[in-house]
């Protein structure tokens, strides 16, 4: 089968998973990663094919968004198979897409998957990250922020997370681009909490 009807065909797959997603895992955002997983590879004279086959379907059996991972594996492993991709290829897909979450802190073995755990983490930084972060706690009915610490919130997610994923990324340009997302996000929240704190300094001006 050609690489483009593959690439088609996945497509499909995903967004029948994925296509009412609210928590900021939907469609766009696996399209986002395989196509920025295409371009890095690319750039690091890696494999486009693969980075981009498991740039779409990284986030397939993730704990977060599956109940049952391992049926839903088998699944994808059938469909894979279906669709003419060799057992050796599969294998290096389910290497990347168990192991590119920030939350396991693991990292896949071939270039191809630090390519993806890179085009994920741009993802989750910027201003696109900014909206799927609030996106989710909404979901996971968290506060938008709370002075006080007492509870978490979306805005101590960008302190506990997000800061740190610039640092991390594996590939030249990744680094770059999460460097200006990165900037963005400090930006934001230095905006964000003058914003929070101007309603004290409106009280004292009275
Ligand atoms: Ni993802």
């Amino acid at each position: 089968m050609r690489e483009e009807r593959i690439l088609e065909l996945v497509q499909q797959y995903v967004n029948d998973h994925f296509e009412h997603e609210p928590s900021g895992h939907d469609y766009y955002h696996m399209k986002r990663v395989a196509k920025w997983a295409g371009t890095l590879a690319f750039h690091e004279g890696a494999d486009s094919f693969t980075a981009e086959l498991a740039g779409w379907l990284h986030d397939i059996g993730d704990s977060k968004l599956f109940d049952d991972p391992d049926s839903i594996y088998k699944e994808l492993d059938q469909f894979l198979s279906s669709i003419q991709i060799s057992p050796s290829k599969r294998a290096v897909i389910f290497d990347i897409i168990k192991n590119i979450s920030f939350s396991k802190g693991q990292v896949p073995e071939s270039i191809e998957g630090k390519i993806v755990q890179d085009a994920d983490r741009l993802d989750a930084i910027g201003a696109v990250g900014i909206a799927r972060t609030f996106a989710y706690g909404g979901l996971k009915k968290q506060l938008i922020y709370d002075e006080n610490d007492h509870y978490s919130s979306s805005i101590q997610h960008f302190y506990d997370k997000l800061l740190h994923l610039s640092s991390g990324m594996h590939t030249k340009k990744a680094q770059e681009e999460a460097r200006k997302r990165h900037d963005f996000m400090e930006q934001y929240l230095r905006q964000f909490l003058d914003e929070w704190n101007s309603v004290e300094r409106a009280g004292e001006e009275k």
